[in-house]
């Protein structure tokens, strides 16, 4: 019998926690796939020996045995960092090998001059705070259609050709990887198979919704896991967008939501090095946090169609201190909006308008509560998964 598959997708500027409710979801799952992103994405997950891990290309399904985890066809690969990625993994304990891991044929690859480029235009003024992945330039290349797909991996007088030395081997170190992936996903549906599709970035980074040009280069809606991943709209089961209660963003753009208050921000931020502490798990660099912004919520799950929220970093809250903020409207040029403009220079000039609630020490308190019956008052959905620590089973299932 057919099933339907579960889509994870994050709804705010990423950093969402996408990597730990994959990591808990995948324990009933069978298959793992990522449709979007590449060397951009980091999703931490917290081994059960304590131990942190930041898979970047790697579904998060990837620490438990016998799953199958896809790198799907909508992905960008970096060859050399994935292998690094495999061997950083693999020290850490996790079993890693073509039989678990799968990479699609057809997925673009980023070569060492689409990093360079990338690297050039962060350093230049035209700089767009990337996290430095070639991820725009292998895009750019792919819409052009002349772009490098990794079924020249099988091909070694091709591949010789293309990139230098260190990407040449290590492309070579991948090809007992490669698949046809969306046959082995519509053979995993046809054959009963549970099958969990983890998004990349989120709703406030994507091409087509988020605030460009401060996006990444993927969609990254479950209309793009569809399509980077090959499966259609009748075999799309539970959606479930994955919201931080404490939203952060790296790489500038508008924030409507931005704590302005620099104490107050940097007592959410936490103390770097901490597991959950807001600094980016791929670059390292600060960043900015805010206040749970509604407003663009509601845009995020009309756009996906989510049915569930999982609500990360509910334990963080009070850092916040005796009370929260949640952006319930903004205010353009005098007048108070619900619908969030689409272009990012009116959302810059855009003035949040706050509800405020009193926070709580426990998770379980009254006040816990009426905060979430907020949200899910305002978003008209339910708030199935609290997150209340970085562990996997630091999750409150509703
Ligand atoms: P992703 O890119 O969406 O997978 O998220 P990241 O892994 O980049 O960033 C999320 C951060 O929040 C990570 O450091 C997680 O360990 C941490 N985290 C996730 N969920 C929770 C939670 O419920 N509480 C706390 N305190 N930390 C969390
Ligand atoms: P995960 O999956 C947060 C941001 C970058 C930059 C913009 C474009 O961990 O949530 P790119 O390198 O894609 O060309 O950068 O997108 N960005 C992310 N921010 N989390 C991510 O992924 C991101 N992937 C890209 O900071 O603003
Ligand atoms: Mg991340």
């Amino acid at each position: 019998m057919q099933t339907k598959a579960t889509f994870v997708v994050g709804l705010q500027y990423g950093d969402e926690g996408k990597g730990k409710i994959v990591d808990y979801l995948a324990e009933k799952s069978d298959v793992v796939i990522r449709g979007n992103g590449g060397a951009n994405a980091g999703h931490t997950i917290v081994l059960q020996n304590g131990e942190t891990l930041a898979l970047h290309q790697i579904p998060s399904g990837i620490t438990y045995k016998n799953i199958v985890n896809i790198i799907g066809n909508g992905c960008f690969l970096d060859p050399v960092k994935l292998v690094e990625e495999i061997e950083n993994a693999k020290s850490k304990g996790v079993e890693i090998s073509p039989k678990n891991l799968f990479i699609s044929k057809t997925v673009h690859l980023v070569l060492p001059i689409h990093k360079q480029k990338d690297e050039q235009r962060e350093s230049g003024n035209k700089g767009q705070g990337s996290t430095k992945a070639g991820i725009a330039f292998t895009a750019a290349d792919k819409a052009l259609r002349e772009g490098v797909r990794a079924e020249i991996i099988e091909n070694q007088d091709e591949l010789a050709k293309i990139g230098d030395k260190q990407f040449t081997e290590a492309s070579a170190q991948l090809k007992d990887y490669l698949c046809d992936s969306v046959a082995l996903i519509q053979e995993s549906i046809s054959s009963g198979k549970n099958v969990l599709v983890e998004g990349a970035q989120a709703f406030g980074l994507d091409i087509n919704h988020g605030k460009y040009p401060f996006v990444t280069s993927s969609d990254t809606t479950v209309a793009g896991l569809m399509s980077g991943s090959g499966i259609n709209y009748k075999q799309v089961g539970r959606v479930i967008g994955v919201a931080k209660a404490t939203p952060s963003k790296v790489g500038g753009g508008p924030f409507v939501s931005k704590i302005t208050d620099e104490q107050i921000a940097a007592q959410t931020r936490g103390e770097k090095g901490k597991v959950d502490s807001e600094f980016g798990a791929t670059t390292g660099r600060e960043r900015e946090v805010g206040y749970l912004d509604l407003v663009a919520l509601k845009r995020a799950v009309e756009v996906n169609g989510i049915d569930e929220i999982a609500l990360t970093k509910f334990d963080c809250i009070n850092r916040h201190g005796e009370t929260t903020k949640l952006a319930v409207a903004y205010k353009l040029s005098g007048q108070e909006i619900s619908s969030p403009p689409s272009s990012a220079e009116e959302l810059v000039q855009c003035e949040p308008v706050y509800k405020e609630l009193p926070t709580w020490q426990d998770d379980s308190s009254a006040e816990a509560e009426n905060y979430l019956k907020f949200i899910e008052n305002y978003l008209n959905i339910p708030v199935t998964m609290i997150g209340i620590g970085p562990n996997r089973e630091d999750l409150i299932i509703k």
